[in-house]
């Protein structure tokens, strides 16, 4: 027959040939309109694509030339050669995965329905079927049928079970060498079935499609295919998709009979279906990684920073909390306030903790915040009770507190924001301040007085400070003194078993009593306002060392210069002079009278602003011991007995006239 006659009937749109005796032959490029018998999962694709595995899975397909193929010779009955060739491609759906194959077969028949679905390549029933030649394109080991491995190519004889196979490959006709070929990875290969009569000789050859049929075949068989086929034979493909992961592809087929099948036209060859519209998936598989990893930062990054947030403006808030709603500030606000609690708003550092200035974004109100570490939830109730009952004070010389926050292991009260800072740093002359002259001073003292006297006395219960000194006291805009963080110290005291109360307030503020009993009254603050006199007048710390490390008490100093008559020499040496002497005379007096070591000897605030108003006059201090070592008696954890005869001041407080004249 004509070679040209296939593509001809091709053109023609019809595809029906019939193998007489003798040789013959048909090629296939494309299957469009080739008339194969299909049957199961087998269809030709518009393309012309032979689709052996539709994608469903435990179906089986076949694809069958039409007509019988008569391999034997009507006189000898011998099978005569003949040769086939194949273009097919298999894609794994997941690759790397493999199940079932594909094969092509010789057979009696073409009623292949008795043949299992999912195995024995959809040729056989059982084991052994006679009359068959199956090359089988296997892409599945199972080590039932002693399958070498997931990737061979066999030749099966009327039985399951290989006469011959090899892993897929092919020998490189320049170097001989063995090359690998993966059957499932949609590479396109031909394979080629030969059939010589007279060495009975059975040649399978596997190759890329643009590689030319190598010289030494993959697997060579010696078998008389006489013995096994039938008078009447089909020939075509089979596929099973047990799994259906893969897709079977046939695109090429030519046979001959007595001669060399005829080369298939690769160029005219079907086009395979695109997996996912190709280019798509290109930009999609830079993309889609790409975008992804993006959602996920910024989906990790939106609960960090959630998270952070809550944490950051996490507070803690009780039932018993609600009462004192309006004192509560959030820590959300108090955040905002001081930028974060940056280190440029920080104002000062304290026993008690950090205080940082802020300006509250609603009302533009400065206000000083104070941030205290407390563990201890312990007496937090009374503390916080105490603290806005505090609150509600209102006196022009007291600090005023605003409210207060509480954090996990923190307390933060809330105070208005005294501009001129607090008053030791002009009496002691830090951070470069102007040191104060008399007249600011004694308008300061004045002003703790009235507070002081405020807090004792004048409210409906007595509070007391706990810790007056030069730090507490704070400068508003036009100089006035203004007592802060009064009962403050409680917080520090709430709670705690009398026997070890620890000491609260400031060291060289202390009354002996408190240091001995730890317990704090309107007698401890007289003490602590005495010493803050002094310090005022006098320009002095309590307690300050010396050049060779000896701590020096100033109420010593003073009543030491006291006794010498210079009490003059006592006052601050930085006002040059320039002060009222009968009022810093007046202080100091005062002063001492506070520092009285006994705590019923000392006068009461409203005494104290009657010294200072002149409405009452000082009382006569007698001593016998005035060098006595004030200090020390307090150190001492109590009087002794030697020590109860103090004070019996010797010199009448007149003695100090000569302060009027002294300078
Ligand atoms: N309401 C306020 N306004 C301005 N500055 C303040 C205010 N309260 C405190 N400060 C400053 O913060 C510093 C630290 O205060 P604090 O923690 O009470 O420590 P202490 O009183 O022991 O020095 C003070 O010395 C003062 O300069
Ligand atoms: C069949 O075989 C005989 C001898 O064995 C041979 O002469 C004849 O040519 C063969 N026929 C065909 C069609 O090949
Ligand atoms: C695939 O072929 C089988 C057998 O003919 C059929 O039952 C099934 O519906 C087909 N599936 C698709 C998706 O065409
Ligand atoms: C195929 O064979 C089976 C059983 O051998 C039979 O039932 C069926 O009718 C046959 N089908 C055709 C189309 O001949
Ligand atoms: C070919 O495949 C076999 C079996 O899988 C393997 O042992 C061998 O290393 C492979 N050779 C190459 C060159 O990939
Ligand atoms: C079959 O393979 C052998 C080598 O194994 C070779 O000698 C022979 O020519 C081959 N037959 C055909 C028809 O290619
Ligand atoms: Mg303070």
């Amino acid at each position: 027959m004509a070679k040209m006659f296939l593509p001809s009937l091709l053109l023609f749109g019809l595809a029906i040939t019939t193998f007489s005796a003798g040789d013959d032959q048909f090629v296939f490029s494309g299957f469009k309109n080739s008339g194969l018998t299909l049957d199961g999962s087998a269809f030709i694709t518009q393309g012309g694509l032979l689709d052996m595995s539709n994608g469903t899975n435990n179906v089986k397909g076949h694809a069958i030339y039409p007509t019988p193929v008569l391999l034997r010779n009507s006189s000898s009955g011998k099978v005569q050669s003949f040769s086939a060739t194949i273009v097919f491609c298999i894609v794994g759906v997941y690759p790397g995965v493999n199940a079932n194959g594909m094969a092509f077969f010789i057979a009696p028949s073409k009623n292949l329905s008795e043949a299992l679905p999912t195995q024995y390549f959809g040729i056989l029933k059982q084991e052994h079927n006679n009359n068959l030649l199956v090359v089988e394109i296997d892409t599945f080991q199972n080590p039932e049928l002693q399958d070498i491995n997931d990737n061979h190519i066999g030749i099966d004889i009327s039985s399951v079970f290989p006469f011959q196979s090899y892993m897929a490959g092919f020998y490189e006709d320049s170097s001989g060498d063995f090359k690998n070929l993966t059957l499932n990875n949609g590479m396109k290969m031909q394979l080629w079935v030969e059939y010589e009569q007279e060495l009975t000789r059975i040649n399978v050859t596997l190759a890329p499609l643009h590689v030319g049929k190598p010289l030494k075949p993959l697997l060579s068989a010696t078998y008389d295919l006489s013995k096994v086929l039938t008078e009447t034979t089909y020939i075509g493909f089979s596929s099973t998709a047990e799994l259906m992961n893969a897709r079977h592809y046939v695109l090429g087929w030519s046979f001959g009979v007595n001669m060399q099948a005829p080369s298939i036209d690769i160029s005219k060859l079907p086009k395979l279906p695109r997996v996912g519209s190709k280019p798509q998936s290109k930009l999609l598989a830079i993309i889609l990684p790409i975008a992804t990893a993006a959602l996920i930062i910024s989906i990790v990054t939106v609960i960090f920073l959630m998270v952070r947030r809550r944490q950051r403006y996490q507070e803690v808030r009780e039932d018993w909390e609600s009462e004192f709603g309006p004192h509560r500030f959030s820590f959300k606000d108090l955040f905002r306030a001081t930028e974060g609690f940056k280190s440029k708003n920080l104002v000062g550092a304290g026993g008690f903790g950090m205080v940082y200035k802020g300006v509250l974004k609603l009302s533009k109100k400065e206000i000083a915040v104070k941030r205290m570490s407390h563990e201890s939830t312990q007496g937090m109730k009374e503390f916080v009770t105490e603290i806005v009952s505090i609150g509600k004070l209102r006196h022009r010389n007291l600090v005023q507190l605003l409210g207060y926050c509480r954090r996990k292991g923190e307390l933060i009260l809330v105070y208005d924001y005294m501009s001129n800072g607090s008053l030791d740093k002009y009496i002691h002359r830090e951070e470069g301040k102007p040191t104060l002259n008399w007249a600011q001073r004694f308008h300061v003292i004045k002003g703790i007085a009235t507070s002081l006297l405020y807090l004792h006395e004048k409210w409906e219960k007595v509070v007391i400070h706990r810790d007056i000194k030069a730090s507490n006291v704070l400068l508003d805009t036009e100089m006035n003194g203004r007592l802060g963080d009064f009962g403050l110290a409680r917080l520090y005291d709430h709670g705690t078993d009398p026997q070890s109360t620890h000491m609260v307030g400031t060291m060289g503020y202390l009354a002996p009593e408190l240091v001995r009993t730890g317990k704090a009254s309107p007698q401890t603050d007289m003490y602590a306002f005495g010493m803050f006199l002094l310090e005022v007048a006098c320009g002095q710390k309590p307690i300050k060392q010396n050049s060779e490390g000896k701590q020096i008490f100033l109420v010593d100093w003073v009543i030491e210069n006291w006794n010498n008559r210079s009490l003059s020499k006592t006052v601050d040496i930085w006002l040059r002079g320039d002060y009222n002497t009968d009022e810093a005379c007046l202080v100091l007096k005062i002063g001492l009278l506070c520092l009285h070591p006994f705590p019923c000897s000392r006068p009461c605030m409203r005494d104290v602003m009657q010294y200072f108003n002149g409405e009452i006059p000082l009382p006569e201090l007698r001593t016998t011991q005035l060098s006595m070592d004030m200090q020390g008696l307090m150190q001492d954890n109590g009087f002794n007995t030697s020590v109860m005869s103090y004070p019996q001041l010797m010199p009448s407080f007149s003695a100090m006239s000569d302060l009027s004249g002294g300078r």
